[in-house]
């Protein structure tokens, strides 16, 4: 049941297997560094292709260490169990780390450092469908039921990390946003090469046009979901059953399209409409 599966942390469902209060802990105690990068999503809005694209850049589109270094290790999440282990205070700047924390839930070293941050955001409409298919494959999820209710969840944020529209306010509104760069799901789909040549300037990383179109080649969705390191092929099926939903699934905006239903999709623009009325942000499927 969703009260065995999940714990409330900061008033937002967080993963209990996964997020203990050990992790949460860890998290709340480390120790940033000026220097390092930080990936921050709402769940499933292209976290894991983040973190192909940055180590890409950071290495200068040496694809070594995409090769090499499974994603969960590649670039740790703050918050989840496994990271303590990883010694990430031995790691040699600059670092590369992720977390689906809303600003709110950072810890105090965050605020005191300002590293710097790449916020993605996606089409709220396909994060929900995302998310519908990824909680029918993983085991540390709750079954998402049927889909009407499901979809009640995500806009009341009874999901994990809680209500999409909290946080990506709470990003947008945060102070110091000089060390914060925002970029969308969509913008990368439209133009990946123009949204990694971005990200590199804002990374401070000069590269030049072979590099970027390389980058970008290796991150297009087909050539992602080949690589071993980044598809989460080695992850048992109990886990994550892959036959029920891949991880890296279709990789395209708008499959909304092909899950709402007219009325749930005019209900979920309402909904929208009403909880971003204060926000002055023009995002890339408005
Ligand atoms: S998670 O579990 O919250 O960390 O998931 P996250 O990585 O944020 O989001 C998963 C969705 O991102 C898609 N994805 C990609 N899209 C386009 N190109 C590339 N290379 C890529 N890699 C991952 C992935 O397929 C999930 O979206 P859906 O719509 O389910 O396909």
């Amino acid at each position: 049941t969703e009260e065995e599966l999940y714990t409330v942390y900061k008033g937002v469902y967080v993963v209990s297997s996964v997020h203990t209060p050990e992790s949460l802990k860890y998290s709340e105690e480390f120790a940033f560094r000026p220097d390092d990068i930080i990936i921050v999503t709402y769940p499933k809005s292209g976290t894991h292709w983040m973190k192909e694209i940055v180590p890409l850049i950071m290495s200068g589109g040496d694809p070594e260490p995409v090769d090499t270094i499974v994603n969960w290790k590649r670039v740790p999440w703050l918050e989840m169990q496994q990271t303590a282990s990883l010694k990430l205070e031995q790691r040699p700047s600059p670092r590369l780390l992720t977390t689906h924390f809303q600003y709110n839930m950072m810890p105090p070293s965050f605020f005191e450092v300002k590293p710097k941050v790449i916020y993605v955001t996606r089409n709220p409409k396909d994060v929900f469908t995302s998310s519908f298919h990824h909680h029918e494959a993983a085991s540390a999820l709750a079954d998402p039921g049927p889909q009407t209710q499901f979809l009640h969840k995500f806009l009341d944020g009874k999901v994990m990390f809680g209500s999409w529209f909290d946080h990506v306010k709470s990003w947008l509104n945060a102070a110091d946003e000089e060390h914060i760069m925002h970029i969308s799901y969509e913008q990368m789909i439209m133009d990946l090469k123009d949204s990694v040549g971005n990200m590199a300037q804002f990374l401070q990383k000069p590269l030049d046009h072979e590099a970027i179109e390389k980058i970008a080649d290796r991150c297009l969705f087909k050539n992602m979901k080949k690589n071993n390191m980044s598809n989460y092929s080695t992850v048992p099926r109990e886990l994550l059953d892959q036959t029920k939903s891949g991880f890296l699934r279709k990789g395209i905006a708008g499959d909304w399209k092909n899950l709402l239903t007219p009325a749930e999709a005019a209900y979920f623009d309402a909904v929208y409409k009403d909880k971003m009325k204060d926000v002055k942000y023009t995002f890339a499927w408005d």
